[in-house]
């Protein structure tokens, strides 16, 4: 089954394998994008709540240098934060990423989520004495779209779309206009597989975030809630299937994605890691082996990134997990 390495968003080249950012400290994050860049990595994500817009900028503009072709090579993907889910913060938040990102502009904006936190100038994650989130209950979700569809106007932003929302809310704002692309959780033990039918439908990419199980997420979470998240680099169906193939668990779980039809932001941090994530081209999963990997699915149970990290914002109405 041969996979295209790229999606095509409005005549532009959205590579299939991008650059995950989110947990690294700016000069780890300064190191490990020069190895991708260096790996042949051109899709960058990054999100204004991740605060590490600036490092990824110097990392960036340092391979850039002078040379305008180079900046065309790239595709960069940040989000509006939480925090400015409101109409009349979505274009300050903006021109913040672009500033800090030092570029002039961006490939794909992202509505992050699509509940929102009071907005708190300087503090992007605002919490209240008791260690709840400060959250907004107002947002008027396709107000917000709205005002990010006209973002495009000034052509500092190429594509818009949406992350982290259900069905339901995506073909509300598809109702206005057709959101891009869409960033969603996806891996063996979440295979999201209604929700990429609904893409699919709706003609929308999906982008798979999470797509190696996010250890440090789950680690954080698992002591936190005592909750059990299973490795999925050490699930016994995915290593049969990478030693039968010489590939890394890793490659295994990348390849499925891209056989799924979606495109997948791996992040490491380390340069050997880095180059076996993105070479997951040159081999093929057979019919039995995408089986094996589709039985692993836990649906919503397998969900790692539920934002029971931000207490109370489940309260908001339009949190899109199952309650
Ligand atoms: P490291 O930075 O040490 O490579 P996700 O992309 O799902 O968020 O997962 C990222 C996690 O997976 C990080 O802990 C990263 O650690 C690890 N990781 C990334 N690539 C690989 C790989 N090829 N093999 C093993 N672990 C990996």
């Amino acid at each position: 089954m041969s996979v295209p390495e790229y999606f095509v968003l409005g005549g532009d080249r959205m590579p299939r394998i991008g650059f995950g950012t989110w947990q690294a400290s700016d000069e780890v994050l300064e190191k490990a994008v020069a190895a991708a860049l260096d790996a042949g990595y051109r899709h960058f994500d990054t999100a204004r709540a991740y605060e590490n817009e600036a490092a990824l900028g110097r990392a960036l503009n340092r391979w850039i240098g002078n040379d305008p072709a180079k900046r065309k090579e790239l595709f960069i993907v940040t989000k509006i934060p939480p925090g400015g889910n409101r109409p009349d913060l979505v274009e300050e938040c903006f021109n913040g990423s672009l500033k800090d990102l030092g570029l002039d502009y961006i490939d794909l904006y992202l509505i992050h989520v699509p509940f929102a936190f009071e907005y708190v100038p300087g503090d992007l994650h605002p919490t209240n004495h008791d260690g709840s989130m400060k959250v907004d209950l107002t947002t008027d979700l396709v107000a917000v779209w709205k005002t990010v569809l006209k973002l495009k106007e000034s052509g500092k932003v190429r594509h818009v779309g949406v992350s982290n929302m259900n069905e339901e809310q995506i073909l509300r704002l598809s109702a206005i206009e057709k959101p891009a692309c869409l960033q969603i959780e996806v891996h063996a033990l979440c295979q999201q597989s209604s929700m990429l039918a609904a893409a699919k439908r709706l003609d929308i990419p999906v982008v798979a975030y999470s797509p190696l199980g996010s250890k440090a997420l789950a680690d954080n979470l698992a002591a936190k809630t005592g909750r059990e998240y299973p490795s999925l680099l050490d699930l016994p169906v995915v290593k049969k299937i990478a030693a039968a193939h010489s590939r890394t668990p890793a490659q295994i779980l990348l390849r499925q994605l891209l056989q799924r039809g979606v495109a997948a932001i791996p992040k490491s941090t380390d340069p050997t890691r880095i180059k076996q994530n993105i070479s997951v081209w040159d081999f093929e999963l057979n019919e039995n082996e995408m089986a094996e990997l589709a039985a692993l699915d836990r649906g919503e149970n397998g969900r790692i990134c539920d934002f029971s990290f931000f207490v109370g914002v489940e309260k908001h109405p339009e949190f899109p997990f199952k309650k």
